[in-house]
């Protein structure tokens, strides 16, 4: 017996729930491209994005996923030979300095696991012995979404500055835009890169870049530019230029929509609703893993994300779990990935969530965990209950 029916919901670190504001929004006819409404749009999405990002720098839309991002922010800063640092935390920034050896760029990876967020200590001793300066930028995700790990990027700014080194600070902010604070321009940071099926709560195929001065200076001289992805061309005086081609018209009338919800809501009220409800998944992972056999993969508990957790299954199968939670119930589980593919699964508390959705969730997990015999703590999905019910107040009448 089941009891799926009805919409299912994506519990999967991206792409997330899109709104149905937002699905609404692009359901309309195509418009001119040269002239019209669409050029004011281009301008407010710009400025906006900029907005999130908390940035005075200058911002570029893509047609493209987090990779293709990734590959406009290497491009746009790096020549062939160049030397960058990829903080290692999880996989994405490792994936992302990939991309760049297999453009000719010399990788370095400063050591670290799945299981902890970087060491800004660690950084700026890097960055001191470094005393030429060949290393052109440091590469760091501010959230794993394979680790569920959050670095701290203030602290990693100001580990750069304390070593007085020039790198570049590039950060992928694909599992955290929208999510939690990205203060660029007060963290130090240069560019920073993320897309739109996340936090940001619009299908995948945007993707964002924004870049400072000092990037755009360093940006003159780089050679990997490509037409494309060039932010030169890009900052044309024609609409045309700014997507290297066709507007992406239906996607840019979503994020419209996407942005007026996220800053109708107050970007803080949706940092904090997010942290909320986080807590309440690490709530209840935390009873769960009374039983021994679930943990969290995050060991330190101020390193774990606001976006997304991983959990460790220890053992026991984490697709019987996922398959159970899907077919039974219709919620969609993200699985582990890379070292933690077979160990481990993802909930997402990301973009379009609220407390229903996470709560229910939950309970769902819970159910699997009674039903397929994984010992775990009882109560998980009731002590989220009982800590959001503290944190959410009752009105007063
Ligand atoms: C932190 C992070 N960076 C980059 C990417 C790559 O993005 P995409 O899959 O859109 O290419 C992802 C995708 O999940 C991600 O989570």
């Amino acid at each position: 017996m089941s009891v799926r029916a009805g919409r299912e919901f994506l519990a999967i670190p991206g792409p997330t729930t899109v709104p149905d504001e937002v699905l609404r929004a692009m359901h309309r006819p195509a418009v001119d491209i040269y002239s019209g409404p669409l050029l004011a749009l281009t301008d407010s999405l710009l400025r906006d994005v900029a907005r999130v990002f908390n940035t005075k720098g200058h911002a570029y839309i893509y047609i493209a996923n987090g990779h293709g991002a990734w590959e406009a922010t290497l491009t746009n800063v790096l020549s062939k030979g160049d030397k960058i640092l990829v903080l290692e935390s999880g996989r994405f920034a490792i994936g992302w300095g990939d991309n760049a050896r297999r453009m000719g760029v010399d990788v370095e990876v400063l050591k670290g696991d799945m299981r902890r967020a970087e060491r800004p200590a660690e950084v700026e001793a890097r960055l001191k012995a470094d005393k030429d300066g060949t290393i052109k930028a440091v590469l760091v995700a501010q959230i794993d979404t394979a680790s569920g790990v959050v670095n701290d990027i203030a602290a990693i700014g100001k580990a750069m500055r304390a070593a007085k080194h020039d790198a570049l600070l590039m950060v992928d902010a694909v599992a955290s835009l929208g999510c939690m604070p990205f203060e660029m321009d007060a963290w130090g940071v240069d560019v920073a890169m993320s897309g739109s099926q996340k936090g940001m709560m619009t299908p995948p195929g945007l993707g964002f870049v924004v870049a400072n001065d000092r990037a755009r200076e360093v940006h003159k001289k780089a050679e990997l530019r490509t037409p494309y992805w060039d932010w030169t061309e890009r900052e044309g005086a024609q609409h045309y230029q700014k997507y290297a081609g066709t507007p992406p018209e239906h996607l840019l009338f979503g994020l419209r929509q996407a942005l007026d919800m996220l800053f109708e809501e107050g970007l803080d009220n949706v940092h904090r609703r997010h942290r909320l409800l986080a807590e309440a998944v690490r709530r209840a992972v935390g009873v769960w893993s009374e039983g021994q056999a679930i943990g969290f993969n995050i060991i330190e508990q101020a390193e774990r994300s606001d976006s997304v957790t991983c959990v460790l299954t220890n053992g026991h199968d984490p697709e019987a779990l996922r398959a159970y939670c899907n077919k039974q119930c219709g919620v969609i589980l993200g699985h582990g990935i890379g070292d933690l593919s077979g160990k481990a699964f993802r909930v997402a508390h990301m973009g379009h969530v609220n407390a229903p959705m996470i709560l229910g969730t939950l309970s769902v997990i819970e159910m699997s965990l009674n039903a397929l015999g994984v010992p775990h703590g009882k109560g998980g999905a009731q002590a989220a209950i009982d800590w959001l019910g503290e944190q959410v107040k009752a009105w007063s009448l």
